[in-house]
């Protein structure tokens, strides 16, 4: 890394320009987005996008999302939008809304990993934003972690990964949402939801009638299994401690207590209100269980937080799957790389 911005506060001219070289000479930028951060790089050069599978480790066939500023960046990208593709980028962009579309020829092939589609999202946070629209150049930018990982939602979290990995790393604060966007395609006319996230199936619901979820959200897909997103095939979210999930039920505590009894030395991720009903040593707390967007935004940090506990496994509270709660357990089940306790 050559540069540190502190963009906390507000974003500095000179160095947004700086910015703005480093993606024009195809540089690698960390940058905050209201998901989560992003390696972000030119969405137009192969050498650039090179770059970001390098330095993430990122399996060649998993496509990048491209970032834009506005419509008229997203015509410019891809060959046609169909009226049910038009209602959801009205409205859902800017936002944490990641459409599928086809593409033209202007991004290169290694952004799509030789796909003949491409996921673009319009961000909402203020510094992506500026970038893109300053430089017009639309960036790729997938989650920034090392690939497998939880994502990263503060620059604390990360800075060590990927400090050499990039040429510039800006500090925009703690990501808003804390979980990624919410990434669709449409199928047959319906809206298939191929990544939850922030916003929900109701959400999409409300605006075009129907939607579907992929029904691989919860599986687990084996590596030559034939997939809507690549992005579901591989190991994700995992932390290096074991992690199990114990699913939301009436007797959920009773069942975290039983692990608890059977093996000394584990850390709990759970609710604020269920720390004293816990008799764990070691609890990392998420957040109120009746705040979902709160647990959003801290899951992330804290299964990287449970590394440092230095335990021999983890005991994570799971949610109920609907609403926000389907996208955070989506999360959770990868970690636990699918040990789930119901
Ligand atoms: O919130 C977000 O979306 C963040 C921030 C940085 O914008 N980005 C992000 O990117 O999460 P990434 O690369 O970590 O995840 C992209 C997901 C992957 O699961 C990938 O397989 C899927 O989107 N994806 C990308 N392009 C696709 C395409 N053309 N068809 C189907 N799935 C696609
Ligand atoms: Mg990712």
């Amino acid at each position: 890394m050559k540069y540190k911005f502190d963009w906390k506060d507000k974003i500095k001219n000179e160095e947004l320009e700086k910015v703005i070289e480093i993606i024009k000479t195809n540089g690698l930028v960390l940058v905050p987005t209201e998901t989560v951060y992003g390696i972000a790089a030119s969405a137009l050069s192969d050498e650039a996008c090179k770059k970001i599978f390098i330095a993430k480790g990122r399996a060649q066939d998993n496509p990048l999302i491209v970032h834009v500023s506005d419509k008229e960046m997203i015509r410019r990208l891809v060959k046609n939008v169909s009226d049910i593709e038009e209602k959801l980028i009205n409205a859902f962009m800017p936002g944490p809304f990641t459409l599928v579309l086809e593409k033209n020829n202007v991004i290169c092939d290694t952004a799509s990993a030789k796909n003949p589609t491409i996921g673009i999202r319009m961000p909402s946070n203020s510094i992506i934003h500026e970038i893109i629209k300053e430089s017009q150049i639309p960036l790729a930018a997938p989650s920034a972690n090392i690939s497998g990982k939880p994502s990263g939602t503060c620059i604390e979290d990360i800075f060590e990964e990927l400090k050499d990995n990039v040429d510039c790393i800006i500090d925009g604060g703690e990501c808003k949402i804390g979980i990624e966007s919410t990434v669709v395609k449409v199928i047959n006319n319906v809206p298939t939801i191929l990544r939850p996230g922030y916003v929900t199936e109701e959400d999409i619901r409300k605006v075009c009638g129907n939607v579907r979820l992929s029904e691989n959200l919860f599986k687990k897909v084996e590596e030559n299994e034939k997939v809507e997103s690549p992005g579901m095939k591989y190991r994700h979210y995992a932390p290096k401690t074991k992690c199990v999930l114990v699913a939301k039920s009436e007797n959920q505590i009773a069942k975290i207590n039983e692990i608890l009894l059977e093996n000394e030395d584990v850390c709990v991720i759970g609710f604020k209100e269920d720390r004293d009903l816990i008799n764990a040593k070691k609890y990392i707390n998420v957040g109120s269980k009746y705040n979902l967007e709160e647990v959003a935004r801290n899951i992330f940090s804290a299964l990287r937080k449970v590394d440092k506990e230095n335990v021999d496994l983890a005991v994570i509270e799971g949610v109920e799957k609907e609403g926000l709660g389907l996208s955070i357990m989506n999360r959770l089940v990868r970690a636990c790389e699918n040990k789930v306790i119901e």
